[in-house]
């Protein structure tokens, strides 16, 4: 005769997770004897092995890792192949200087470069804008594509262009100035012999304009007379001369 479980009151139902587990035998020692003494030797001679492989590791020093200097004492500065980071310029922080829009400044110093181009213009000078603010990824065709056209190495495209990420065009406050009489010149170092460049040694300053790269300047990037900045109001300020770290006075 079969059981149905229904048939047996809930309380006397066999519910094998719910057993009680059968009462442990009274404990005795004498059986693991040896596999504990086999086990203490090879303890012994797993750790006797490992001393014989590490020699243990001096203390850690508790002491900040000092920042980096050059041999001579003065702190390294974060550079790419001699050129600094920048970061890139906001969109609505950006106004045309060129009729067409695609030349961008930022807007201070939009506003003090058509200043500077009317004021030279006044005296026969024509100041032609030809590169403006540069996103990453334009900044990249220039250094990558372009040095692969020109079959350049990377130092030497570092010195006519800098890595994305490091171009001063990033910030929205440099530019490249021809020169509209002579546009042969336009981003060759002969445009330091064109009028513009006269007219902008003379008076840049007064629309606080200043040339990035002078001949043998120390970031060892190629004297470029055409690539001036802005440098008239904080942010200018800060973004190319603060934390630069300079070495300190004698
Ligand atoms: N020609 C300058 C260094 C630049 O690419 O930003
Ligand atoms: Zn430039």
């Amino acid at each position: 005769m079969s059981i149905n479980p229904n048939d047996i009151p809930e309380a006397f139902r066999d519910r094998p997770a719910l057993k009680k587990p059968a009462p442990a035998p009274p404990f005795s020692a004498k059986p693991l004897l040896p596999w504990l003494g086999l086990s203490l030797l090879a303890a012994l001679a797993a750790g006797s092995f490992i001393l014989w492989r590490e020699p243990p590791a001096p203390p850690q020093s508790q002491e900040p890792s000092p920042s980096p200097t050059a041999v001579d004492n003065t702190p390294v500065v974060e550079n790419v192949l001699g050129h600094l980071p920048y970061a890139v310029a906001p969109e609505r922080d950006l106004t045309a200087i060129s009729r067409d829009g695609i030349l961008r400044l930022r807007t201070t110093a939009a506003e003090s470069f058509l200043k500077m181009q009317a004021a030279a213009k006044a005296q026969g000078i024509i100041l032609n804008p030809i590169s403006g603010f540069r996103t990453k990824a334009e900044q990249n065709h220039l250094f990558f594509e372009v040095k692969q056209q020109r079959n350049q190495d990377t130092s030497q495209r570092a010195e006519v262009s800098a890595p994305p990420g490091y171009s001063e065009h990033h910030t929205g406050y440099a530019l490249d100035i021809g020169d509209g009489s002579v546009p042969a010149t336009n981003l060759s170092p002969n445009f330091e012999k064109t009028a513009a460049f006269q007219w902008l040694k003379d008076n840049a300053h007064r629309y606080s304009f200043e040339m990035s790269f002078a001949l043998h300047n120390v970031q060892g990037v190629s004297y470029e007379p055409w690539h001036w900045r802005f440098v008239g109001d904080s942010d200018s300020l800060e973004t190319f001369y603060k934390a630069r770290q300079l070495p300190p006075k004698p």
